[in-house]
């Protein structure tokens, strides 16, 4: 164990640093990257635990294996081996040329690296690349490290996975070979300010999960639109000075797809802009959406999306003036452009079908409505109930609470209305996937709408990838 903190404090200060060689595979496999069932934890005292994972998880063992995460660190029982040279990190400090890629991987966020870093020194057997870099945090309530030092978890714990060549994944080079990987562990604690070093990854992590969720929604966007968006996002976060930017989702044309955009201001449910894009790179805003527009798309426009923002769509509509044989006819045209009707579109699927958990929104005293910092989540009971979702919407209080649930509510957070209440009923699929690990909603009333929560989790968010027409069957469909 070398502490090696003043090489490192270059690059994140405060942060506290040992350098853990875990030069066997123990450890490393169990942790994150090769889990897709979400069975596992780290507490100790449950089935789940490190001490079962052999046992659970067949690929969790092998001859290298001999203990399990967490590494236990009592600095009482430490002591330097003076014959140990220092840990070299080789180009960690130089500018790199290619973006690196940052990755929702379910359990964790993945930072991607390019070639060119690496890791030697401290008398390890040979020199190791850096492969990815993995992160575990917990929320403001527990401290999120997977290992622990001096009796601790800090809030979170920075991984960096070095590989040999010409080993390619970390499974790989962990079954294969003894001392074939290296991890790098960062402890990271809690300062008065922000790190301005950890900015860009945080400031990507609320675009993140969305992402991650389009796959699974069949519709697909592909690797080079996922890394546009992710800088083309935060670019525009910082030229509209918006809270935050979350990809929205797309809605299929002819001729061209939008992708599309919102940035969120204080009020994060009212004070949002809507952008669009055809590359994921340039962005147009949207015009907010007034109820002369509205009329005049539902008037004017029908079918598909064509793709071209300036296409006009007209209607013809006669008008009868006057009486019997006085009559007079007359056509009215009315004509909107398309950019009108994309802005109307996405306006009336938030209205009507845009989702959060309840609990993760708060309604302050003046009235804004905010994220909950304290949110934790639905437990997997509460998950797949769907009065325990929200409209993200200006509530329609369609049905007056009894008495007994008014003194049961909390205007604070009771301020939207429950999808149970939808009418017509039955327009929402709600089930569990990977392993009940994510809850997912459908809407069947606008085909291609997904949210999704992952139980015990803050993590929430919808996305719509389709064709932007309602599904107007819906009612004899149930
Ligand atoms: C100290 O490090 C050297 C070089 O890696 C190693 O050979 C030696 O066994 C270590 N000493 C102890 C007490 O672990
Ligand atoms: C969690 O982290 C905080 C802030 O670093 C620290 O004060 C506290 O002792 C930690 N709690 C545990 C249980 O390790
Ligand atoms: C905020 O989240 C916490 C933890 O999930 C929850 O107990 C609380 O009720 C939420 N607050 C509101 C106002 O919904």
């Amino acid at each position: 164990m070398q502490p090696d903190t003043k090489r490192m404090d270059m690059t994140f200060s405060r942060a506290i640093l040992f350098s853990l060689i875990l030069a066997k595979a123990s450890a490393l496999t169990n942790s994150h990257i090769a889990v897709s069932s979400p069975d596992y934890c780290y507490d100790p005292y449950r089935w789940c635990g490190p001490k079962y994972w052999q046992a659970t998880f067949q690929y969790c063992t092998s001859d290298f294996m001999e203990s399990q995460s967490p590494v236990i660190l009592n600095p009482f029982h430490m002591m330097r081996n003076r014959s140990m040279g220092p840990l070299e990190l080789l180009a960690y400090d130089v500018l790199q040329s290619e973006p690196w890629i940052i990755k929702n991987i379910r359990d964790t966020i993945a930072v991607e690296f390019n070639p060119g870093m690496y890791l030697g020194g401290a008398n390890l057997p040979r020199s190791y690349y850096t492969f990815y870099m993995a992160f575990h945090w917990g929320s403001e309530t527990t401290n999120g490290s997977e290992h622990i030092y001096n009796d601790r978890r800090y809030p979170m714990e920075m991984q960096i996975f070095h590989l040999v060549p010409p080993y390619q994944t970390l499974n790989e080079a962990a079954f294969t070979e003894r001392q074939a990987v290296a991890v790098l562990a960062v402890f990271v604690d809690i300062g008065p300010e922000d790190n301005p070093v950890f900015e860009t990854i945080s400031r990507a992590v609320p675009t993140i999960p969305l992402a991650d969720l389009v796959s699974g929604a069949g519709l697909t966007l592909s690797s080079e639109q996922k890394a546009a968006l992710q800088t083309s996002l935060v670019i525009l976060q910082k030229n509209y000075k918006f809270h935050r930017v979350l990809f929205w989702g797309k809605i299929l044309g002819i001729k061209g797809d939008y992708f599309i955009a919102q940035g969120l201001k204080d009020d994060e449910m009212r004070d949002k802009k809507t952008l669009y894009s055809f590359d994921c790179m340039d962005w147009d805003l949207l015009p907010p959406p007034t109820d002369e527009m509205i009329a005049e798309v539902n008037t004017a426009a029908s079918g598909r999306f064509m793709g071209d923002p300036s296409h006009e769509y007209e209607h013809t509509e006669t008008r009868r003036h006057g009486e019997g044989d006085e009559a007079v006819e007359e056509d009215i045209v009315v004509k909107v452009s398309e950019e009108k009707r994309l802005a109307t579109t996405v306006f009336t699927i938030d209205q009507e079908v845009s989702v959060v958990p309840r609990g993760a929104y708060i309604k302050s005293p003046h009235g804004t409505v905010q994220t909950n910092r304290s949110f934790e989540g639905l437990s997997v009971g509460e998950a797949g109930k769907l009065s325990n979702y929200l409209h993200f919407s200006e509530p329609k209080c369609l049905r007056k609470p009894s008495i007994l649930e008014m003194a049961e509510s909390d205007p604070c957070r009771d301020f939207l209305d429950p999808l149970s209440e939808d009418i017509p009923k039955g327009s929402w699929s709600i089930q569990f996937e990977r392993g009940s690990s994510v809850c997912v909603l459908r809407s069947l009333l606008w085909l291609g709408l997904s949210f999704y929560h992952i139980p015990g989790t803050p993590q929430h968010g919808f996305v719509y990838m389709g064709t932007g027409l309602k599904n107007l069957d819906l009612p004899f469909m149930l």
